[in-house]
């Protein structure tokens, strides 16, 4: 497969035919030329950092990237075969370095775990935490969430969709590029079981606000704390990202909603 350069119209596409240059330690990824809806630019939730790996990072992604990292070729995955039991489905979009979803993975082995995450280090990290954890409920999609959620996800499939501290994407001109829009939710309620859970968490009071009147707009979900209510004590780990801003005196706000029956 031929390496092309990630640009602004390519969608990363990583399967194992990766390749590792010793010197500046960046793992070039081999990408498949997306073809944009009727030329237009899609709009990103995220930006592709120079993908600077560790040494530990980059022997994990040589290692264990086959066995735990989900290849994704625009079509439909196949569910049923991914993991080693069929449990209920727990998904997680924008990992990070994916601390809180192997502490959840490790807390929970009667539930499947799916983390999607387009930055390569923390799928690096979490594919060590795996490892030495000799987790089999786990498996990770390096993969911009939304397509995986049109094209690789089937319908009524996840039982809980968490979503930790997204890119607030703060100024005005950018509010654009959230995750969570009204459509992004209609997209996510086709994927979900019934009373499935939907938890979010951030900590850009802007953004919470945002978040819950999109959420309260839609009338297939309910809050589960009641209209307008903030969840004030998550049964969540805190995250890598929730740290920093614990460090910076930020505020946390979670949401619980739940799919209607
Ligand atoms: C602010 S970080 C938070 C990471 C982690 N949840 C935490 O709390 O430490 C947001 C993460 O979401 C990822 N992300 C943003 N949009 C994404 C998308 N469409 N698909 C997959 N990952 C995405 C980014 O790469 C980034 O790692």
């Amino acid at each position: 497969m031929s390496l092309l350069p990630l640009n602004r119209w390519s969608i990363p596409s990583i399967d194992v035919t990766y390749c590792v240059p010793s010197i500046n330690r960046r793992v070039d990824i081999p990408v498949s030329k997306s073809i944009p809806d009727e030329n237009k630019r899609p709009i990103r939730s995220y930006v592709i950092r120079s993908g600077r790996l560790t040494d530990a990072q980059r022997k994990a992604i040589e290692s264990y990237w086959g066995k735990y990292v989900v290849e994704f070729n625009r079509e439909a995955l196949d569910l049923d075969t991914l993991f080693e039991k069929p449990q209920k489905l727990t998904v997680e979009i924008g990992f990070g370095m994916g601390d809180s979803l192997l502490e959840m993975a490790k807390q929970s082995p009667d539930q499947n775990f799916l983390g999607i995450e387009v930055h390569q280090p923390g799928v690096g990290k979490l594919l060590n935490g795996i490892v030495e954890n000799k987790l089999t409920n786990i498996k990770l999609i390096c993969h911009d969430a939304r397509e995986i959620l049109e094209i690789g996800l089937p319908d009524n499939c996840i039982d809980r969709l968490l979503l930790f501290f997204p890119d607030p994407w703060h100024k005005k001109r950018h509010n654009k590029r959230r995750l969570v829009q009204p459509e992004f939710i209609e997209l996510l309620l086709r994927k979900l079981n019934t009373a499935a859970e939907l938890h979010f968490a951030t900590d850009w009071q802007a953004y919470a606000e945002h978040m819950m009147e999109v959420l309260e707009a839609n009338p297939c979900l309910e809050n589960t704390l009641g209209a307008q209510n903030y969840w004030p004590e998550p049964d969540r780990p805190v995250t890598k990202f929730e740290k920093r801003g614990q460090r910076l005196g930020h505020g946390v706000w979670d949401l619980r909603f739940q799919a209607k029956q």
